[in-house]
């Protein structure tokens, strides 16, 4: 069965309340009735419920782009999965770029993330990704499989389709550069390859991983036809609703 697309916008620390809002009921005027691709924003944690209403019940999914391993407790500043889930949250970002490398997480810290989240019953997007550094000196399939492996150790078989993996190359976030559909879909491929070595090769046929780093209209048809690119995570493209319309419809034509 082809995997169904899964295309994700990642607002970061943006718009303000009454942007959010417009942003979302400017998405649910554009893809409200887009039922072929799975469709989800992560707002900031501020604007979860008003955003939550301005989607209204509709397909595009609510989400986090980050949560605390604990359900609730002395943790002052953290936000935990039972609060996500309390405001209409279906998933939660782990991993990203900017977390690991501005707030300085570690593959563990997401590890215990990812479980907690599952186990209160959210869907994780896991992302990964190598920095220019890494790439040059040869050593992204490394960076990447232990991103990948350490971030899902414990998971249970059962879980894994609650699990999407977003290949963020760390050069090609917010830069404007995107990374070759060759580079992309090595990488994809070698995820999907280690996928089946931890759980099953059947199990990692069903897992959607997404690309993400400057993903626009302009190269979101390229991008989300290659063989193992199954969605996108988009930053900044996805703060302009017709913009990120723009990269459904490609992803919709292309695949
Ligand atoms: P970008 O960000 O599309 O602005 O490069 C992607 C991401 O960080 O998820």
């Amino acid at each position: 069965m082809p995997r169904k697309l899964y295309i994700a916008g990642n607002w970061k620390m943006n718009t303000s309340l009454a942007e959010g809002q417009a942003l979302a009921e400017g998405l649910v005027r554009r893809l409200g009735e887009v039922d072929d691709v799975d469709l989800a924003v992560a707002p900031p944690f501020v604007y979860l419920c008003a955003v939550r209403q301005a989607l209204g019940n509709g397909r595009i999914a609510l989400g986090a782009q980050d949560m605390f391993y604990e359900d609730n407790g002395a943790y002052t500043g953290e936000v935990s999965a039972p609060m996500l889930k309390d405001v209409g949250c279906r998933f939660v970002i782990l991993g990203h770029s900017e977390r690991r490398h501005v707030i300085g997480e570690t593959d563990e810290l997401i590890n215990r993330k990812a479980l907690r989240a599952l186990a209160d019953g959210l869907e994780v997007i896991l992302c990964v990704g190598e920095l220019l550094e890494q790439r040059h000196a040869g050593q992204t399939l490394e960076v990447v499989s232990r991103q990948v492996s350490v971030g899902l150790e414990g998971i249970a078989r059962d879980e894994v389709p609650r699990v999407t993996i977003a290949y963020e190359p760390v050069w090609a976030i917010g830069t404007g550069v995107t990374a070759t559909p060759a580079q992309a879909q090595e990488v994809h491929a070698m995820i999907r390859g280690l996928l089946a070595g931890m759980f099953d090769a059947g199990l990692a046929e069903t897992m959607r991983i997404q690309y993400g780093g400057s993903v626009k209209p302009g190269n979101a048809a390229e991008l989300l036809g290659l063989p193992d690119v199954d969605g996108a995570l988009v930053g900044g493209a996805s703060l302009k609703a017709d913009d990120f319309a723009a990269i459904v419809e490609a992803g919709r034509k292309g695949s």
